[in-house]
This record gives structure tokens, C-alpha cells and sequence, in this order.
């Protein structure tokens, strides 16, 4: 079969990644997914599991910093376009370790964009209305107050390290857009639940200390506020803009569903609760939870306004939270093993190193 299509998938063995593989290999059977991730802590083959290689699928592990391998996969597979979800992408390790956000979220989004500029716009062949589409998030517009919501126009006002390389690779973007015209389109999008998380992140983590009945940290007073999305809603969003979207534009992708961190985290515990019953000794996992430090320089609260690309995409969130936080948790409990799995000793240090115990 002739593949209409040829995606570079960056870091798809990563929680949002590996989503939108199952779901472009469900919904989009004729494209091929050439899959290159650098399988860091991240980043796990388990979480592909189901997706053969073969025409449509080929993973390939390497840096997205590596020039040579970048060029060498654009030659070889005719690459159409890119989907650029590779990432450092924790908030708490950006705080204790910068480094590698710097290099892979600055330096690896340049080297693809000039492997895309070179193969794209090469003498030798011209590719058909190509796209790299540069997956980034809502962190890079800072904090928000009580209101307010961040639009395509809001001002860049990043705070951690994370989220200022983020912002530097969307400004490399938007660079290769207006002075190359590179076809670029830029999505920031709220955060992402669903299953294939990370357990460093709110939602699995509180998951699987609520399983094995360790405490529940919550930072600061608990009444930050995210505005979650389901990741198939994502997922969703990001196929439609690969097909309908304009080059040069960037599209907020969020959930409407803006919850304080403690109504999550009591939320995933009552919903436990009632599952599976409480814990040992009938405690209910309320019981878990522990007021911790702060995160330094922790955003208060991020809430998207997702009209553009309603009105120009016609994509809007069909997941409330409600129903997606108990898709997750079952999701999560029928998958025990996977967990399991993804968690090594490195793991245990870093949770050792950030919450002492
Ligand atoms: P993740 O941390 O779960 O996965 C990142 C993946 O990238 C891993 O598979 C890892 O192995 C791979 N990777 C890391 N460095 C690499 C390198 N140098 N070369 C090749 N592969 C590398 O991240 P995620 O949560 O799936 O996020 C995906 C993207 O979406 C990121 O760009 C992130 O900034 C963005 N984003 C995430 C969220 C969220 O809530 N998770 C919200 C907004 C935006
Ligand atoms: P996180 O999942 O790390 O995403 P982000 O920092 O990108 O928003 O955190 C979500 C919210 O939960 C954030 O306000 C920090 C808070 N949080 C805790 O209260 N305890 C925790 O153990 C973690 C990991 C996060």
C-alpha cells in the first residue's frame, strides 16, 4: 500500500506520545509513523505495546540531538511531517536539574527544525505541503490570577526552567515560520491525564501512593489550579490540526475543566475508596494526605480559552473531568502491572531525593 503520509514522530514512547500513536494507527491507518525517541526515564516500549513494526511503523531509538541520525531518517523515509512531542517535561526535575531541558527542549527542537528545512526545501526534491507541528504548552504564558483565561495573544511569561525552554523552542518555531516559511504550527495545550502517565506527574502519582498506601503530597496550600484534558481529547485536537490547521498559527488545546489540586486529589482517593474500598484498617485514602513545601516559583493557575480552534478547527474537549478521571483510575487498575513495570530504582531515588521518604 502507497502511505499518504509519512510522520516523524518525536518521543511517541512518552505518555502523550505513545497516545497519539495508538490513536493515529486506529484512526489513520494509511499514514506511516516513524516513531524516534531516546527511551529516557520517560520515555517505555510498553507503552506501544500492540503497535507492530512493519509498513506503517517503524521506532527507531536515538536523540533528537543527533544531527546525523535526524538527517539520515529524513533521507531514508521522505518524512512529511513532524510531530514533535520530545521532551524534558517535569516541572519539579527542571527545578533540580535544568541541563537536559536546555539540550533536549532548545537544542533538539533547533536540530529538527533545520533537518526539516533542509530536507523540505533540498534542490534535489520538494515535498508537498509538509508540516512540522510543534507540540508545546500553556506553562510558557506564566501565571494566572483568580481570572482570566490565556488566548493565542497572550504575552509569553514563562517561570520555571521547563517552561522557559519550552517557550524558546516555540519562539525557534516561529522563527523558522517567518524567516524560512517553514510550515510551523504551534499548539500549547493544558495538562494532559489519561493513561500511559508518568506516576511523577499529580495525577498517577497520587494513584500509586494511594495504591501502595504512601502519603499523598500535596504542595503548598492545594489550591493551585490546572485545567486538565483528557489526552484523547488531545490526541484528537492534534490530528485535526495536522489535516485542517494553518501554517504560522498557534491553537490553545485545554480541557475546560479547571479543579484545584486537592479537589483531584481527593477526588482520586474517594473514587478508590468506593472501587476497590478503603485502606488497611478501613482508613479511608483521605487519610494519606500531607500538606508538603511548596514548588518554587509554583504557577498558581493555568486555564485556557480554546474558541480559535473551535471556530477554525471545530475541535473542542468532549471529556469532562469527572468522567475522565474515572476512565484514568480504571484504566490504571486494570493495569497494575505496568506501573510496575516503568518504576525502577531510579525512580526510587528521585522520589527519595524529592519527597524524603
Ligand atoms: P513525557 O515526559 O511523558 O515523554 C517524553 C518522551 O520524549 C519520552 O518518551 C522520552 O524518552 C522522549 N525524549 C526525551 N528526550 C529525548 C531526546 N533527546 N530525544 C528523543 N526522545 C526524547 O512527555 P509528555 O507528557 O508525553 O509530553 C509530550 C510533549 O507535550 C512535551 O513536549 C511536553 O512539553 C508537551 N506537553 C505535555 C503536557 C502534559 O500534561 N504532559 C502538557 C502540555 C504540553
Ligand atoms: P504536575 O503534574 O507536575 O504538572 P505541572 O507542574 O506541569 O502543572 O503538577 C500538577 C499540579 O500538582 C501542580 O500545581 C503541582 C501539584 N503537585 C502536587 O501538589 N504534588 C505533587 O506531588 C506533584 C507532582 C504535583
Amino acid at each position: 500500500m502507497e502511505n499518504s503520509k509519512t510522520i516523524l514522530v518525536t518521543g511517541g514512547c512518552g505518555f502523550i506520545g505513545a497516545n497519539f500513536i495508538h490513536m493515529a494507527n486506529r484512526v489513520r491507518p494509511d499514514w506511516r509513523v516513524v516513531n524516534l525517541d531516546k527511551l529516557t526515564y520517560a520515555g517505555n516500549l510498553k507503552n506501544l505495546e500492540g503497535i507492530q513494526q512493519g509498513e506503517n511503523y517503524r521506532f527507531v531509538k536515538g536523540d533528537i540531538c543527533d544531527a546525523a541520525l535526524v538527517a539520515r531518517l529524513f533521507m531514508e523515509e521522505n518524512i512529511h511531517t513532524v510531530v514533535h512531542f520530545a521532551a524534558e517535561s517535569h516541572v519539579d526535575r527542571s527545578i533540580s536539574g535544568p541541563a537536559d531541558f536546555i539540550q533536549t527542549n532548545i537544542v533538539g527542537t533547533f536540530n529538527l527544525l533545520e533537518a526539516s528545512r533542509s530536507c523540505w526545501f533540498g534542490q534535489d526534491k520538494t515535498i508537498e505541503l509538509p508540516l512540522f507541528l510543534h507540540v508545546s504548552t500553556d506553562e510558557v504564558y506564566g501565571s494566572l490570577g483568580e481570572t482570566g483565561y490565556f488566548s493565542e495573544t497572550t504575552s509569553y511569561d514563562p517561570r520555571s526552567p521547563y517552561s522557559a525552554s519550552k517557550a524558546s523552542s516555540d519562539h525557534l518555531a516561529s522563527a523558522y515560520f517567518h524567516t524560512y516559511d517553514l510550515p510551523v504550527i504551534i499548539t500549547n495545550c493544558s495538562n494532559n491525564y489519561g493513561p500511559y502517565q508518568f506516576p511523577e506527574k499529580l495525577i498517577p502519582l497520587i494513584f500509586h501512593n494511594s495504591m501502595i498506601g504512601r502519603e499523598l503530597p500535596v504542595y503548598g496550600d492545594g489550591k493551585n489550579v490546572r485545567d486538565w484534558l483528557y489526552v484523547t481529547d488531545h490526541c484528537e485536537a492534534l490530528v485535526a490540526i495536522i489535516e485542517l490547521g494553518k501554517p504560522g498559527k498557534s491553537y490553545n488545546i485545554g480541557g475546560n475543566n479547571e479543579k484545584q489540586n486537592i479537589e483531584v486529589v481527593q477526588l482520586i482517593c474517594d473514587t478508590l475508596d468506593e472501587k476497590i474500598g478503603p485502606l488497611e484498617g478501613g482508613l479511608p485514602r483521605r487519610s494519606l494526605i500531607r500538606y508538603v513545601t511548596d514548588r518554587l516559583g509554583h504557577d498558581r493557575r493555568y486555564a485556557i480559552d480554546a474558541s480559535l480552534i473551535k471556530e477554525n478547527i471545530g475541535w473542542q474537549p468532549s471529556v469532562s473531568f469527572e468522567t475522565g478521571i474515572k476512565q484514568t483510575i480504571d484504566w490504571y487498575l486494570s493495569h497494575q502491572e505496568w506501573i510496575g513495570s516503568i518504576i525502577d530504582g531510579s525512580y526510587q531515588e528521585y522520589y527519595r531525593k524529592m519527597y524524603g521518604t
